[in-house]
């Protein structure tokens, strides 16, 4: 995928608090690097689905509308932002409502399929306009991009996603979030399309014991000794 002229791709897969928003975003940052974070996709997908009472448990419903909303993301990793319709829904798509009902809606083929189509686009456009960019979610090292030069999962304990996971929502109840950690994370691996596995091609990086830090130099130095090749 570094063909001349073009830059790189870092893909990075990995479940949820596993730290690979973080971690993305600081090697976008550290090299100058575009930032698309996939899962905000599907939940402004899942935003728009409930703003408008679609029944996110019904497939085929789902499956009618997916062509409706326009899902803008912008990628500098130092202020990325995430638009529907125009309007930015970066903090509602946080929520607890869309939280719980989005792994319903980004097991529908046809989201994906649309989603996939997007981020592709995305990906072509940061390639040919800047030195690259670091893609993030479940599907990127195995549907996305599974051609990206540095193809990456990231994991940590169950105990260290739910701390750094309540950590962010600001809530102390690490219990309530390891749970819901456990259901989506079954939810995300079991379903039929692009569920989350890893591909031996990619590299796996366990980030519990590490620093935010330590693990976006490893990546970085992963990074560069690619480019380099
Ligand atoms: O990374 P996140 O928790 O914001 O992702 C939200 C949901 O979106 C997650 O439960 C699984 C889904 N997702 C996906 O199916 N494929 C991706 N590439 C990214 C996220």
């Amino acid at each position: 995928m570094s063909a001349q002229g073009t830059g790189i791709v870092i893909a990075i897969d990995g479940p949820s608090g596993s730290g690979k928003s973080s971690t993305a975003k600081g090697v976008a940052k550290a090299r100058e690097l575009r930032y698309l974070d996939t899962g905000a996709m599907y939940r402004a997908l899942t935003w728009w689905m409930l703003h408008h009472g679609v029944d996110v448990g019904d497939p085929a419903a789902v499956a009618a509308q997916v062509e409706r909303p326009v899902i803008t993301m912008g990628t500098d990793p130092n202020a990325p932002t995430v638009e529907v319709d125009g309007r930015d829904v970066a903090a509602d798509i946080r929520g607890k409502d869309v939280t719980t009902s989005v792994s319903a809606v980004s097991a529908v083929p046809e989201a994906r399929e649309l989603l996939v189509r997007t981020q592709r686009e995305v990906i072509a456009a940061a390639r040919a306009e800047s030195a690259g960019i670091v893609v993030e979610g479940r599907d990127i090292t195995t549907v996305v991009a599974p051609d990206a030069p540095v193809k990456l999962f990231i994991t940590a304990s169950a105990e260290a996603r739910a701390q750094r996971r309540s950590k962010e929502v600001r809530t102390g109840d690490v219990a309530a979030t390891q749970a819901d950690l456990a259901r989506r994370d079954k939810l995300d691996s079991s379903r039929v399309h692009s569920p989350l596995t890893r591909t031996e091609d990619a590299t796996e990086l366990d980030t519990t014991g590490l620093t935010l830090d330590e693990v976006v130099a490893l990546v970085v130095k992963l990074a560069d000794e690619v480019a380099a090749e």
